[in-house]
């Protein structure tokens, strides 16, 4: 199997499934729960008759099924709750994070390592130092999500078709996320054209704020990383070259060393190809710097070996 998922979840059996049904490769799922993945895994085969995928899954308890793979996504931990930021969930899903990462190292020593597992630019940090692997081998999964929903609501505002809305977030998949205005467009029309200042404040905000407002609603946010974890999955297991924001292990690009945060990259066969350092206006590259801050300031306080 090429694609194992590491937690057996709401996100991880979504992200399975999503994979299944988009046809892009066969999956394990594992979890540590007693026949959690297996109950997933055989729920979700149950479906391909309707759906009509002809893909793999099998649920397992057992980490060293995940020999072998080429892609291994780690969405093992707890979520946020309503009252809980990204941030305090750091130290618990630290420990959890490394002791994943071992079993990665031992079974699938040449695979990509995608971190889903929030705060996610943190685990992406002790994910690169714990596995020793190439930088371009472990990535997060967070701005991208960030960019759909800031689509979602330029298109909202706009009242045109999401599909045509191009757009970039960078930084802390979190509340110091930083969406890029002057790079987002409607079809090449730059938003700056068709939208007034305070309607670009307000979509930013909701944009910051939506999976907040997402688990105050319903507890979790599931469909929209489960998604983006199988387009994440596609573009490195097919060498799509995608473009998007991802947490990325940073030496020298934007200014910052030894930190994981989100910035755009080329996204393909080798995880990531390419950084794309871009050109920031003085008052976004201020907030990205502040991001960077919050996220530096969170590493000091890690706490690993307890
Ligand atoms: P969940 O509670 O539904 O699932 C977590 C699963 O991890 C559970 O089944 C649990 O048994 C399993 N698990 C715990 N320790 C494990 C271990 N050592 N090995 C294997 N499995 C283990 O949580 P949900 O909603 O699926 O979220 C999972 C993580 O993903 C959370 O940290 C959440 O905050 C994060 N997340 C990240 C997003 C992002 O954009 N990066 C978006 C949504 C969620």
């Amino acid at each position: 199997m090429t694609i194992s998922i590491i937690g057996a979840g709401k996100v991880g059996s979504s992200a399975a499934f999503n994979i299944l049904r988009f046809r892009i490769d066969d999956v394990v799922l594992i979890d540590i729960v007693e026949n959690l993945a297996h109950g997933e895994a055989l729920d979700m085969i149950q479906t391909a008759p309707a759906i009509e995928f002809d893909g793999k899954i099998r649920g397992t308890n057992d980490f060293s099924e995940m020999e072998g793979s080429e892609i291994v996504i780690v969405t093992a931990g707890e979520a946020r709750k309503p009252e809980i930021t990204r941030l305090d969930l750091m130290n618990k899903n630290a420990k959890i994070v490394k002791s994943i990462v071992k079993e990665v190292v031992k079974y699938a020593p040449n695979c990509k390592l995608m971190l889903v597992t929030n705060p996610v630019d943190i685990m992406t940090y002790i994910a690169y130092k714990e596995s020793g692997f190439e930088r371009n081998r472990v990535f997060g999964m967070g701005n991208i999500l960030d960019t759909l929903r800031f689509r979602s609501y330029i298109a909202m505002e706009l009242n045109v078709s999401r599909e045509d809305i191009r757009a970039l977030v960078i930084g802390e998949h979190g509340d110091s996320m930083v969406p890029l205005v002057n790079y987002a467009s409607v079809s090449g029309i730059p938003i700056t054209n068709l939208l007034r200042k305070e309607q670009i404040e307000k979509i930013i905000n909701l944009t910051r704020y939506s999976g907040s407002a997402v688990i105050k609603l319903k507890g979790s946010t599931t469909f929209a990383p489960a998604a983006v974890i199988a387009i994440m999955a596609d573009a490195v297991l097919k060498g799509r070259n995608r473009v998007m924001g991802v947490s990325t292990y940073l030496k020298g690009e934007y200014g910052f060393s030894d930190v994981s945060i989100g910035v755009p990259v080329i996204l393909g066969g080798n995880g990531i190809e390419r950084v794309l350092e871009l050109e920031l206006r003085p008052e976004t590259k201020k907030l990205f710097e502040e991001s960077v801050s919050i996220i530096k300031r969170a590493i000091k306080k890690l706490k690993l070996d307890e």
